[in-house]
């Protein structure tokens, strides 16, 4: 007997097959409801409310063992500003991940995860000293730097041999939204290859007896599509390895790797990844005479969004010139659509038939607080009905806020049929805590 057939039904199986390659593994439809890691989501919505975010722990291991398995030889870093949890960086450190964080805030996380700290990688273009300071103080293993100022400030904090690597921006446009296009010149991160300041950081970082050059850093961008901006960008490194003059042990070719957000997008090519920038690095070292350096790279989302769902409520429904269906999230716990025009599909829980296109748009007091426009539902959509919004893992609970002073949802692990909030939802006194 199928799992499916075991769980209670909820009535005619009209509703429409999963779109393939959006849900997390093992999703199915039992009757008409959605079971996410072996529980309803019907199940889900009741114990634990709406909003609310679902996240596959079965999914989310496998997206990890899947980089390591096509990287056999290289160190693979979770993007821990993706999805910061202390539970979600536990699962990484057991599949065997190194971790990166951006601030002494994602490290203060990973330190309640008992996160190795010889497998952190601190990032970030701004650090203060308080983020410096706590790096240093937990003994993360590397430290990138992006800025001549972050250089000196680091090189008087550090004791002797902290390891060090320099972000670097290649030049490279990895066609992408520009507000998460970050390998191209005239822009805020790393140290341009062009201009010589990359060369100019690693004389910098030679002269700081306290600091150890490791590596070299880049990062392109995020939901980077093609495998070639990334093969560019392994060339142009190579390039400025063999200018360096010194030994560098380490390439860090970031994260980016483009998720599915939409029915018939495809994932990115990760073993097509692996065999043509490993071919790349050792053609292009063979030329340049300089030994190959050890691969990193740091995926976020490709690990962890298609892990994710949010269950919302439908509160009301508006018939206009078009058919607004609002629900009891929105901008709050999702502004990737009013930052980066993200686009998501959204399916009706219990109820199949025939649909009508409708935008689906959030609680809060902005006309751009809309989180789907013509997606179709069934026509008879109203209140009370549970939506699920897939491709919600990475960068939901990241970017959530207090907009209105609503309270942030939980997020929810599931898995064999057991849910455990891993996130609680935010409470009326945790806002309250904050005001004097
Ligand atoms: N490494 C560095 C240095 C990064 O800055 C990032 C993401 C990553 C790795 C991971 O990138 P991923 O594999 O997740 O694409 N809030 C935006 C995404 C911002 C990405 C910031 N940096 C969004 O929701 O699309």
């Amino acid at each position: 007997m199928t799992l499916a057939e075991l769980l209670p039904s909820t009535g005619c199986s009209t509703a429409p097959a999963l779109e393939p390659g959006l849900w997390p593994d093992g999703t199915l439809l039992a009757g008409s409801d959605l079971v996410l890691g072996g529980v309803p989501a019907t199940r889900l919505a009741a114990q634990f409310g709406t909003p609310c975010q679902v996240l596959d722990e079965l999914s989310v291991r496998a997206r990890a063992r899947e980089f390591r398995a096509a990287l056999p030889d290289a160190e693979v870093v979770f993007a821990g500003k993706s999805l910061p949890c202390p539970e979600v960086y536990r699962w990484m450190a057991q599949e065997g991940l190194s971790l990166d964080v951006s601030s002494a805030g994602e490290l203060a996380l990973a330190r309640a995860a008992g996160f190795p700290a010889s497998r952190i990688v601190m990032h970030g273009n701004v650090k203060t000293a308080e983020d410096l300071k706590a790096a240093l103080q937990h003994g993360v293993s590397r430290i990138v730097v992006d800025s001549v100022d972050e250089i000196g400030q680091l090189g008087a904090l550090a004791r002797h041999g902290q390891e060090v690597m320099i972000r670097v921006t290649p030049g490279v446009d990895a066609h992408t939204h520009a507000a998460i296009a970050t390998g191209v010149e005239d822009q805020k991160f790393g140290f341009s290859l062009a201009s010589g300041a990359a060369l100019d950081a690693v004389l910098r970082v030679a002269g700081q007896p306290s600091l150890r050059l490791v590596g070299l850093h880049c990062h392109i961008g995020s939901q980077v599509r093609h495998v070639a901006s990334y093969e560019e960008a392994a060339r142009r490194m190579v390039g400025l390895i063999a200018s360096c003059g010194v030994p560098v042990g380490q390439l860090d070719l970031g994260g980016g790797f483009r998720a599915p957000y939409l029915p018939g997008e495809s994932s990115f090519d990760l073993f097509g990844f692996a065999h043509r920038v490993r071919g790349t690095l050792h053609r292009e070292c063979a030329l340049r005479r300089v030994p190959v350096p050890r691969l990193l790279v740091e995926p976020g989302r490709a690990i962890v969004a298609n892990a994710g769902v949010t269950l919302y409520r439908v509160c009301a429904v508006k018939e206009g010139t078009r058919t607004f269906v609002a629900v009891d999230g929105g901008m709050s716990d999702n502004p990737r659509p009013s930052l980066y025009g993200a686009r998501y599909a959204v399916r009706l829980v219990g109820r199949g038939g025939p649909t009508k296109p409708v935008t689906v748009v959030g609680r809060h007091c902005e006309a751009g607080d809309v989180l789907a426009e013509n997606v179709p539902l069934p026509a008879d959509v109203h209140a009370g009905d549970l939506l699920a919004v897939p491709v919600t893992g990475a960068y939901h609970h990241a970017l959530a806020s207090n907009y209105n002073q609503v309270c942030r949802p939980p997020v929810v692990a599931v898995r064999d049929g057991v849910a455990r909030p891993v996130v609680r939802r935010e409470t009326e006194e945790d806002l309250l805590r904050r005001y004097p």
